[in-house]
């Protein structure tokens, strides 16, 4: 059996009704356990409010691993799955009710995942309800989830709370982009390739830039999204890992402690963006109602249960700098919005022009190489290049051309990892390298905070909208075009 874990744990997901358990966590456990991934002696226990069996849980489970899932459901895998399900009736509110779980828990002598499922103000009566049965202590662990605060102040009240019953070793901060294969990559093709290692700095390189588009709306999540806005959805978290995975120095080794350690550094580094040059350096819009694949869809203040006054944006689009000596002077351009016309993640690296173009009598102008990583939904990289166009020509005559490698291959289950399938093996075995630390999520928040309290502060009046199914406001192009760059096109 290929068991990489060989802990064997007792899962406990705190909302296991919820969407993120049904959607997410559950088909991940089934994967893990098709894939055999999962100890024979691990038990998944849900909990929850209502009274149900087993048999009643066990309804819930397959039900959301058969629709999260594009496959049908494996008779065997199913069964051993089946097995492995138990339910516990817990009030979170009610701290006596935990001695029920404690009474489950007890039965064997498993290493316990908490996984809170559940919005934030529920981590505290959790851990307090955990605490109470003593059943907190290493090796015990807990992962939550975003939204851990809404600013600096929120997350450090969420951390402080959640810091009095685990101590850091134990609590596991999931960002589900660091689950990602194609995020994982950049580490290795930065720090394995000396060609790669060697040009990624302010001499060589010219901008960065970071896109995640979505295709989604809201999906229903009106009352969460509306309280958070692309900036603390999106940019706060998924960007700004993405951009220290992208920037970081090397780490001294590979543990968790030293690449947190560096990810902080940059995080520590990024220049704050002060409100006079709030217009200049950030774009944010919300989308209005438009056409994606040619169907109607509503405006964002259209959204089911929305309010029609609402000022939260659905997309931003920033010039960041990192004021260190590897990146002084080179830009970052990140942006990212909901009801764009696609879905795909990409990072754009611009070399440096050359600085004399030798073939200019070509009639060519020498566009800067470029990498381009396209992280989602394929996983490939591009690299553009001149090359001499064949022939007898006595001067020289230049072809823009393109190196392209491409990872997927789809019958390959290591190339489908879903991000949450790795994160709840990784917990299992106890390893936090790829969980986000307290203080990166603090120093995101010191910077992201001065932004949106200055968006706020100018009543607003910088919002700009977007037709759903357009690449976001106008504007969003300037702030890109006053630096005499471009946004990398979209292209398949
Ligand atoms: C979540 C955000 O963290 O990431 C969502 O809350 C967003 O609003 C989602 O849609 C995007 O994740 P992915 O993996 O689909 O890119």
């Amino acid at each position: 059996m290929n068991i990489e874990n060989n802990n064997s744990c007792d899962i406990v997901i705190f909302g296991t009704k919820g969407d993120l358990a049904k959607r997410k966590l559950l088909p991940a456990l089934y994967k893990l356990e098709k894939n055999k991934k999962i100890h024979q002696d691990t038990r998944i226990i849900g909990v929850g409010r209502a009274e149900w069996t087993k048999e009643e849980y066990s309804i819930l489970v397959k039900e959301s691993i058969k629709k999260f899932i594009n496959e049908e459901i494996d008779k065997t895998v199913w069964k051993h799955m089946h097995a492995r399900l138990y339910f516990c009736n817990i009030n979170v509110n009610d701290i006596c009710s935990f001695e029920k779980l404690k009474t489950v828990l007890k039965k064997k002598n498993n290493i316990i995942v908490y996984y809170c499922a559940t919005p934030p103000h529920t981590f505290y009566p959790i851990c307090k309800g955990l605490g109470s049965i003593c059943l907190n202590t290493p090796p015990a662990r807990i992962i939550i989830e975003k939204p851990l605060g809404t600013c600096l102040k929120t997350s450090k009240k969420i951390n402080n709370q959640i810091s009095k019953y685990f101590s850091e070793s134990q609590i596991f901060r999931i960002d589900h982009y660091l689950g990602k294969e194609a995020i994982l990559n950049l580490i290795a093709l930065r720090f394995s390739n000396s060609f790669f290692f060697h040009n990624w700095n302010n001499k060589i390189i010219d901008h960065i830039q970071i896109t995640v588009a979505e295709q989604v709306g809201i999906e229903n999540r009106w009352n969460y999204f509306d309280n958070m806005g692309q900036m603390r959805d999106m940019v706060q978290n998924h960007l700004l890992q993405i951009l220290t995975l992208l920037t970081i120095s090397p780490p001294k080794d590979l543990t968790c402690e030293n690449i947190q350690n560096e990810k902080i550094k940059i995080l520590r580094a990024l220049r704050p963006i002060h409100s006079k040059d709030i217009d200049v350096k950030t774009v944010r819009g919300q989308y209005i109602s438009g056409y994606i694949n040619n169907c109607p869809v509503p405006s964002y203040q259209q959204e089911k249960g929305a309010n029609n006054n609402t000022e939260t944006e659905t997309f931003v689009a920033i010039r960041a700098d990192i004021d260190n000596e590897t990146w002084s002077g080179v830009p970052f351009y990140l942006r990212t919005g909901k009801r764009l016309p696609y879905k795909y993640s990409e990072v754009v690296i611009s070399f440096k022009k050359m600085a004399f173009n030798l073939f200019s009598d070509a009639d060519i102008n020498l566009l800067p190489n470029q990498l381009i990583m396209r992280l989602e939904p394929e996983f490939n990289i591009k690299i553009n290049f001149f090359n001499k166009k064949p022939g007898f020509n006595s001067e020289y005559h230049l072809n823009n051309s393109q190196l392209e490698w491409h990872a997927c291959d789809k019958k390959n289950y290591s190339f489908s990892i879903d991000a949450y399938e790795r994160l709840l093996l990784e917990s299992m075995k106890g390893i936090q390298s790829l969980f986000v630390s307290r203080h990166e999520i603090e120093y995101a928040w010191n910077w992201i905070d001065p932004i949106v309290f200055s968006w706020k502060k100018n009543n607003n009046n910088h919002l700009q909208f977007y037709s759903a199914g357009t690449w976001g406001p106008e504007k969003s192009k300037y702030i890109i075009n006053r630096d005499h760059r471009n946004w990398h096109m979209f292209d398949y």
